[in-house]
């Protein structure tokens, strides 16, 4: 008999264990997270947040908390290429969405903001509310292995303060485990790709860098120097952890040769390489080794395990992709797990969930390690490439500054590979516009979006089945701003219509109340509970008024149909849709 039972355990309490607790808790799912440690993430590696993954925490009624411990987007974006922090800048670029035309772009795309959000301390936010919601966590609780069945899964696991060993029973497992996942090695999920294509270390320390960095607040400061683009991401990086007196250096090393010994005095010297100004006081708090991965899962679940965050995509911090990534898989998976543990929806819900998000996991995976290998571009345009002589590598970086012809191509060279790097540091069509093409998404039969600008550098809206509902602030007549993302969500299904569009509300009562599923309503107009007064919701539904859109509980537009409908009609389209994304056949119950 298992000492334990639930209906889902989550391994690991890492930003995709911790979000899949919180939202399956959200849902009001039975939730039991085991995690290694007696203790959540004690240095800060991810940061960057991205809008997504706002949106994602705004439905589940983290955003502000997170918002109040964050660094805002204003402070992030100065990212500087320099010699040094105290030494000469070679050039800077406005990133994270900060360049004033990338700042409309961003600001228009979505409610929510991007920040910069340490991860030890996103963790306890989103393990404290889970918790707070009903999940239960188990430190010092170690994942040993585990055997499915047609009923679940038995779990064997080890109190590693005790010392003993036992059984946990669940209805389904999330393998949230980490790069080194033990549950995609056990239930056998297709990794491709290369571990280990780098060597890379981190530092962190305090060390008061105000008067350094005041006039030029950014998360990123970029030390090109002797030895920069060996191993690592490419080039030494000073990244802002707490301004600005906490600080992350990443410095790469030969992955074939032996790794550094982290000892205090090899940490303190490349911190002094790096910051160039040997009167600033620096406590090293911590060092440590890692590797640049280039893998990824080509699908994500086996039975009743699945798996997400770094277990099924294995990357460089490039881009920032990693835990935003992981707490978006995990939002994926979780309505679908809550539906089908309630008998709402088939199993076959489940199967969408490798197919919709294992093709985002391939494409972060390359797009962080391509990001890498732009960065030589930088190297190049300053002539770096062509010498390993340090004295030589100086005059090349000091004869941009000359009036010839040759520098001039140099310093033209230099600014397009910084403007190159907008691939990394705007990317905003890569962070925002993941589409989903599964049995989840009803298709319509209009063409293949045509994006009008780069669709990695720009993000662009579509309420065409599989793209996120659009976001449009609205007017409620309590005299309140609404984005359309906050009237969706909420582990519920919603169909968005207009003024004519009577019958879909009808038939969102009525064929909820038939499959006994939740399925809100919202219409907007004048007149209505919702008024589109800026004209935005308009311009970016896709619809006529009495069109309908429906919303998934994770605000991905499931079907939607252009014009007014007769309540017969109506209530069939509705209920034909939702069967098709729940896995419900016509005749009988799930
Ligand atoms: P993660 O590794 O965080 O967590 C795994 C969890 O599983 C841990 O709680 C661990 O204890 C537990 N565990 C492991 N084995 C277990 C077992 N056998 N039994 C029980 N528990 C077990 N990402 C991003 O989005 N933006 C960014 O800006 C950055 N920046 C960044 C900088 C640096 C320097 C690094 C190194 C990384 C980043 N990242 C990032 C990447 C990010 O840190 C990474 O993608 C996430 O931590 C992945 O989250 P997971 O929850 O999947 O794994």
């Amino acid at each position: 008999m298992p000492d334990l039972d639930t209906d889902v355990l989550v391994v690991g309490s890492g930003p995709a264990g911790s979000s899949a607790a919180l939202a399956l808790a959200t849902y009001g799912v039975q939730t039991t997270v085991i995690t290694k440690y007696g203790r959540l993430a004690d240095t800060p590696r991810a940061h960057i947040t991205n809008q997504r993954t706002m949106e994602a925490l705004r439905d589940l009624g983290v955003e502000e908390e997170v918002m109040a411990e964050a660094v805002p987007q204003e402070l992030m974006g100065n990212l500087v290429y320099c010699t040094s922090i105290a030494g000469e800048e070679l050039g800077r670029l406005h990133a994270w969405g900060t360049r004033p035309d990338r700042l409309a772009d961003y600001t228009a795309a979505s409610p929510s903001r991007i920040c910069d959000m340490p991860q030890d301390l996103m963790e306890p936010v989103l393990l404290h509310n889970a918790q707070s919601r009903g999940a239960k966590v188990r430190f010092d609780t170690e994942y040993l292995s585990l055997q499915q069945d047609d009923d679940g899964v038995t779990v064997h696991v080890r109190d590693r303060l005790r010392g003993d060993e036992y059984d946990i029973r669940a209805r389904y497992v999330i393998g949230a485990d980490g790069g080194r996942s033990q549950v995609a090695e056990e239930i056998g999920l297709p990794l491709q790709g290369q571990m280990g294509v780098g060597g890379s270390i981190n530092i962190v320390f305090e060390a008061d860098l105000s008067h350094l960095v005041a006039d030029r607040p950014s998360v990123l400061y970029w030390v090109l120097q002797p030895g920069a683009d060996v191993g690592g991401i490419g080039a030494g990086l000073v990244r802002m952890v707490r301004p600005w007196h906490k600080w992350l250096i990443v410095w790469g090393y030969d992955i074939n040769g032996p790794a550094p010994d982290l000892t205090e005095e090899y940490a303190l010297s490349i911190v002094r390489k790096l910051v160039g100004d040997d009167s600033v006081k620096v406590t090293i708090s911590s060092s440590s080794a890692w590797t640049v991965n280039h893998m990824s899962a080509e699908r994500y679940s086996v039975g009743r395990v699945f798996c997400a965050g770094d277990a099924v995509h294995r990357h460089p911090p490039s881009n920032g992709l990693g835990s935003n990534t992981s707490i978006q898989d995990s939002y994926n998976l979780a309505w679908k797990l809550a539906m089908v543990l309630k008998g709402q929806a088939g199993p076959g819900l489940l199967d969408t969930y490798s197919a919709e998000r294992a093709p985002v996991g391939k494409q972060i995976v390359d797009r962080a390690n391509q990001s890498i290998a732009d960065t030589s571009r930088l190297f190049d345009a300053l002539g770096l490439l062509d010498t390993s002589d340090p004295d030589v590598m100086v005059a090349h970086m000091a004869a941009r500054k000359q009036a010839t012809p040759e520098a001039e191509k140099q310093r033209a060279g230099l600014r397009e590979a910084i403007a190159f790097k907008d691939y990394e540091f705007n990317c905003h069509g890569v962070e925002m516009d993941q589409r989903y093409e599964s049995s989840a998404v009803v298709p319509d039969d209009t063409p293949p979006e045509q994006p009008a600008r780069d669709p990695q550098l720009y993000s662009h809206t579509t309420s065409r089945p599989g793209a996120k509902l659009p976001h449009a602030w609205l007017t409620t007549d309590h005299r309140r701003q609404v984005s359309t993302l906050d009237l969706g969500g909420h582990g519920r299904f919603t169909v968005f219509t207009g003024i004519g569009g009577d019958s879909w509300v009808r038939a969102a009562a009525v064929v909820g109340e038939r499959l006994g599923v939740d399925v809100g309503a919202v219409v907007i107009g004048p007149g209505q509970e919702y008024d589109d007064l800026y004209g935005d919701w308009a311009r970016v539904r896709g619809i006529d008024d009495g069109g309908v859109l429906l919303a998934r509980p994770d605000n991905y537009v499931a079907f939607r149909s252009a014009g007014a409908a007769s309540d017969a009609e109506a209530e069939a389209a509705l209920e034909a849709s939702l069967r098709t994304v729940l896995d419900r056949a016509e005749e009988g119950r799930a």
